[in-house]
């Protein structure tokens, strides 16, 4: 009898604790928090806000929830990082687990440019496509030495419209189409391996602007397919409309590239992809890119760029006009380099002007073109303090809000490029993975590709701007800062500035 109730008791223990552990081990390994939300449709929040409020929403979740929460996204789990030591964690200390690309909810018409770097899944064939842009195209030793004359002429053609602008129009510019062509420019020059008609890069560029518009505009779709497709159904006709557009215009210059004969040295993305040979099946048999894939990683190319440098060279030029102070620096700095005499900065001579990258540094630090990365998709479980990042969950995280911490940046609101130069807090900024502090670009695997480039750039036309002209406010008219809420945070009110040349 005693023996029964001492193995009753013992078996009572062992349930116990097992529970105990149970418990515990589920509370150890919990998602990071939620608001509450409704069966199958997620957190409803996502539905009722419109894209511009989603940055404001996210910062009252912080206050309420922490730095690291979860959204549901119909059943999906989206987690939210916004501490700069948990983005290190994640994307630099874990950068392999947390490499993947979600796939889209919707293979809709709005999920069309699938063949795209950004939308491959983390493995082989990611590798091989980010290495054919990377060193076929855009590596600084190679576009940076075939690159020099479009870079040159992308520069004058930025120079001869804001001056045409300015004597249309007593002196007045508003220069945001200005670096919309320059950029768009040099990116399909890049891309197509010729000096690009200005006709056919302004055709190319209003297509894919469009385009783009009217994918954020369905935004809503990538969250709840079935129930938005039915209200969103003429925005679909007109995506349709524009996809037919786009290819009608691409598809016969990727064809006459094909067949034409180079005699230019300018190094070309479109080249690249008619070398490349992607894997046929698993059996190890490659072939070649079709038309059409070709078509979509050219239109990821220029999207990727053209959009986000031109708001950030509009940016910069915004701060330059409302800091003249600054300005005047910048420019002191640029004639130490190249002497008085009036001549174009060349790239060699960018090396020797900190200020300079200091100047766009801060630029990238308060007005990151880009407010979130592209979705993160997570390859395995992780930990991160007591919570659980489960394999299969969308990541994602606010890359303004990191520039903006007071624990590591001085008055952040203020616009002081001084904190990139040496003994500022941003001088580290310069290795590549502090990214605790600002990520413009992103961080770890998924990093921007085509950083150095824009950066070449961005440094090559402020230089030789600066060098050109003195950019100053419009009578009466102060610089608005108000951001425009899109996939790309351009400026809500375009820069209006007036231009002297310094000759
Ligand atoms: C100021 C200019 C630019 C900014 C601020 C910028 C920013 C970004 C950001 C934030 C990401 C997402 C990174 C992530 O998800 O972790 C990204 C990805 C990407 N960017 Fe850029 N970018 C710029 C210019 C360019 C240029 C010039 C190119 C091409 C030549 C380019 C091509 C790409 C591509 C292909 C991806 C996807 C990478 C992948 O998924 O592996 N970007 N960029």
């Amino acid at each position: 009898m005693a023996s029964s109730l001492l193995i009753l008791i013992l078996i009572l223990v062992i349930i116990s604790l097992a529970l105990l552990i149970g418990q515990r081990e589920r509370k150890r390994r919990r998602l990071p928090p939620s608001p509450p939300r409704i069966p199958i449709l997620g957190n409803l929040l996502w539905l009722t806000k419109p894209f511009s409020q989603l940055e404001p929403t996210l910062h009252h979740l912080r206050a309420k929830y922490g730095s690291i929460f979860t959204l549901y996204v119909g059943s999906r789990p989206v987690i939210f990082i916004m501490d700069g030591k948990q983005v290190h964690r994640s994307l630099i200390e874990n950068s392999e687990a947390f490499a993947d690309r979600p796939l889209p909810l919707s293979r809709s018409d709005l999920n069309g440019n699938l063949h795209s770097i950004n939308n491959t899944p983390y493995g082989p064939l990611w590798r091989l496509l980010r290495r054919n842009l990377i060193s076929e195209v855009i590596h600084l030793s190679k576009a940076g030495e075939s690159s020099s004359s479009i870079q040159c002429m992308a520069f004058e053609i930025l120079l001869k419209s804001l001056k045409a602008e300015a004597e249309a129009n007593s002196g007045i510019v508003v220069p945001v189409h200005s670096i919309q062509h320059s950029f768009s420019f040099f990116m399909s020059s890049l891309c197509f391996g010729e000096i690009m008609e200005q006709k056919v890069v302004d055709q190319i560029m209003n297509v894919q602007l469009e385009l783009i518009q009217i994918v954020e505009k369905l935004f809503a779709l990538n969250l709840l397919p079935k129930v938005t497709l039915l209200l969103y159904c003429t925005r679909l006709g007109k995506l349709k409309q524009l996809r037919r557009a786009h290819q009608e215009l691409l598809l016969p210059i990727i064809k006459a590239c094909k067949q034409r004969v180079k005699d230019t040295d300018v190094i070309s993305y479109v080249d690249s992809l008619f070398k490349l040979k992607v894997p046929a099946d698993n059996e190890g048999n490659m072939r070649e890119l079709s038309e059409e894939e070709i078509m979509s990683f050219i239109s990821e190319f220029l999207d990727a760029s053209i959009r986000p440098a031109s708001a950030t060279l509009e940016w910069i030029m915004a701060r330059l006009v409302k800091h003249q102070d600054i300005q005047n620096k910048l420019r002191k700095e640029i004639r130490s380099v190249v002497g008085e005499k009036r001549r174009q900065v060349n790239k060699d001579e960018l090396q020797r002007m900190p200020y300079l990258k200091a100047v766009i540094l801060e630029a990238l630090r308060r007005h990151p073109p880009a407010h979130f990365l592209i979705p993160h998709g997570v390859k395995e479980n992780v930990m991160m303090d007591e919570y659980l990042i489960p394999k299969g969950t969308v990541v994602n995280y606010l890359v303004a809000s990191l520039g903006l911490d007071e624990t590591v940046w001085e008055d952040p609101l203020v616009f002081r490029p001084e904190r990139f130069m040496v003994g500022g807090e941003g001088e580290e900024r310069g290795k590549r993975d502090n990214i605790k502090t600002m990520m413009p670009f992103g961080a770890g695997r998924r990093m921007c590709p085509g950083m150095d480039i824009a950066m070449l750039q961005l440094e090559y036309l402020v230089a030789n701007l600066v060098n050109e002209m003195e950019l100053k406010t419009v009578p009466g008219m102060e610089v608005d800062l108000s951001e425009k809420a899109e996939l790309v945070v351009a400026m809500k009110n375009p820069l209006h500035a007036r231009i002297i040349s310094t000759a």
